[in-house]
C-alpha cells in the first residue's frame, strides 16, 4: 500500500522535540511507540470513531485517546453540556451545583460508591485512595497489582530516577490471578498493609473466584480492597468491573470513560472510609472544574438511558472475533486477549516463532494506517458507542489483508525491506519519501 503523506506531522514532531522533552505529554502517545516513519503523529480533528490527521488523512481510531472516549468523539449531548456550562463559567471560587449533580450520578451508577471526591487524573485518584486507606487503617504499606499512574509510590519499584528509594518498601507488588501471591504479601507484613489495590481485569480478565478470594483476604487482614477502575469503569458496565464481576471493593478509582474525554477522575467508596477524606489534604484548585463535571453528568445520563455498554460489547466482540478469525486463517493463531471492550492484540514469537515481533508490529501498524485504521502496539483496542457496523467490517477486512500480506513477506523473508522505518532525526528522509 502506498505511503501516507505525513509531512505536517513530521514537521510538527521536529518542532516538538526542540520544545517539549520527549515530545509529548503522555509517554504512550510518543511517535516512537507506533510505527515511526509510517504512522501519523498529530491529529487535527475527530468525529465519532474517526480522526483526521494534520495532513488530511482519515482513520477509524482504536487508540481512542487511550480509553477516555466511551461514547465517541464530539458526542452531541456531551459537547452541548460543555457549551452550556461554558456560558456560565469554567471554575469558581465558590462551589458549583454541578459538583452535587455529578456526585449523585456516580453514587447511582457504582456499587461501592456511597461518597465521592473529584480529582483530575487517574494517578491523583489512586494516590488519594491509598492516602484515605492509610488514614482509615492507621497502617502504612500497600499491596499493589497493575499500573496505577506516574506518582512516586507507583513508580518506586522500577525507579528510573527522581523517587526516594525508601518508598519502594511501602508499595509491595503481587501477581494477578494468583491469590497465594497476595497472601504472601499479607503474611510477610503482618498488620502493616492498609489496602490491596488492583486493576480488576489484569491483562486477560480474572479467573473465576479470584476477585472474591481477594475480597475475603483483605477483610480477613483488616485491610481495604481498592479497585483501580480507571480503564474498566464505564467500559465493561455502567458500574465498572465491580458490577460486571459482582465483587464490591471498599474504595474504587475512576477516570477514563466517565466524562467522554474531559479530564476528571474520582475516588469513591464506603461512607465510613471515605469520610476520612474530610480532614486529609486531598485538594486541588481544579477539582470542581465545571466543564468536565457537566460532561460527566451528560455522559452518565446517556449511560443510564441508552444501551451503551451492551452495544460496545457487541461491536467489540465482532471486531475481536473477526481479527482472531483472520489471524487464524493466516497462521498466526489467536491474537486478541482480554475482555473484548478492552481487547488487546498481541503479536509475539508465539504467533510466529521465526519473526521479530517488533517488525511484525511495525508492518501491521504501518499497513493498517495506510488503509485507514489506527491500531496500537500491544495496547487495548478501544471500541466506542460510535464505532459502526461499517467501521467494524472495514477494520476486520483491513486486518485480514494486512495479516495475509505479513504472512507472505515472512515466508519470502523480505519483511524488513517493507518497513518504512526511520530514526527520529530523519524527518527529511521521510519528507523525501512521501
Ligand atoms: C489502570 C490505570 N490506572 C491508572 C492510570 C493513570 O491514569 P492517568 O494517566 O489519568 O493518571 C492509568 C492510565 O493509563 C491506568 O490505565
Amino acid at each position: 500500500m502506498a505511503a501516507l503523506n505525513l509531512h505536517k506531522s513530521f514537521d510538527l514532531w521536529q518542532q516538538a522535540l526542540a520544545l517539549i522533552p520527549g515530545g509529548s505529554q503522555t509517554m504512550s502517545k510518543r511517535a516512537k511507540n507506533f510505527a515511526y516513519g509510517a504512522y501519523p503523529i498529530y491529529v487535527d480533528h475527530a468525529k465519532g470513531a474517526h480522526v483526521w490527521d494534520v495532513d488530511g488523512n482519515e482513520y477509524i481510531d482504536y487508540v481512542m485517546a487511550l480509553g477516555p472516549v466511551t461514547l465517541g468523539y464530539r458526542y452531541p449531548c456531551v459537547d452541548q453540556a460543555i457549551r452550556d456550562q461554558l456560558e456560565k463559567g469554567i471554575v469558581f471560587g465558590l462551589l458549583s451545583p454541578i459538583e452535587v449533580e455529578a456526585a449523585r450520578e456516580l453514587v447511582d451508577a457504582i456499587p461501592c460508591a456511597e461518597r465521592v471526591r473529584f480529582l483530575k487524573s487517574g494517578a491523583e485518584a489512586t494516590s488519594a485512595a491509598v492516602r484515605i486507606a492509610r488514614a482509615f487503617t492507621g497502617r502504612q504499606k500497600v499491596a499493589s497489582c497493575g499500573y496505577h499512574g506516574w506518582h512516586d509510590q507507583w513508580s518506586a519499584g522500577r525507579n528510573d530516577g527522581g523517587i526516594p528509594e525508601i518508598l519502594k518498601d511501602y508499595t509491595i507488588g503481587f501477581a494477578f490471578n494468583d491469590a497465594s501471591s497476595a497472601e504472601k504479601v499479607f503474611a510477610a507484613h503482618p498488620g502493616e498493609i492498609a489496602a490491596a489495590i488492583i486493576t480488576p481485569t489484569g491483562r486477560g480478565g480474572p479467573d473465576p473466584g479470584y476477585l472474591e478470594a481477594l475480597r475475603k483476604l483483605t477483610s480477613k487482614h483488616g485491610a481495604l480492597l481498592i479497585f483501580d477502575e480507571i480503564v474498566t469503569g464505564f467500559r465493561l458496565a455502567r458500574g465498572g468491573a465491580q458490577e460486571y464481576f459482582g465483587v464490591v471493593p471498599d474504595l474504587a478509582c475512576f477516570a477514563k470513560g466517565m466524562a467522554n474525554g474531559m479530564p476528571v477522575a474520582a475516588v469513591v467508596g464506603r461512607r465510613d472510609v471515605m469520610q476520612k477524606a474530610e480532614n486529609l489534604v486531598i485538594s486541588t484548585t481544579y477539582g470542581g472544574e465545571a466543564l468536565s463535571l457537566a460532561a460527566l453528568v451528560a455522559a452518565c445520563r446517556e449511560y443510564r438511558t441508552k444501551p451503551v455498554f451492551k452495544a460496545i460489547w457487541q461491536r467489540a466482540d465482532q471486531i475481536a472475533s473477526g481479527i482472531d478469525a483472520a489471524a487464524q486463517r493466516h497462521g498466526f493463531g489467536k491474537v486478541c486477549d482480554s475482555l473484548s471492550p478492552m481487547a488487546t492484540m498481541q503479536l509475539t514469537s508465539a504467533n510466529h516463532p521465526d519473526a521479530d515481533p517488533q517488525e511484525m508490529w511495525f508492518y501491521v501498524l504501518q499497513e493498517c494506517a495506510s488503509r485507514g485504521v489506527l491500531l496500537r502496539r500491544g495496547g487495548c483496542l478501544f471500541v466506542t458507542y460510535s464505532h459502526s457496523e461499517e467501521d467494524a467490517q472495514k477494520t476486520v477486512a483491513v486486518v485480514d489483508e494486512v495479516l495475509r500480506d505479513l504472512r507472505t513477506h515472512l515466508e519470502k523473508g523480505d519483511l524488513a525491506r517493507e518497513l518504512r522505518k526511520c530514526d527520529e532525526d530523519q524527518a527529511d528522509d521521510i519528507r523525501a519519501r512521501t
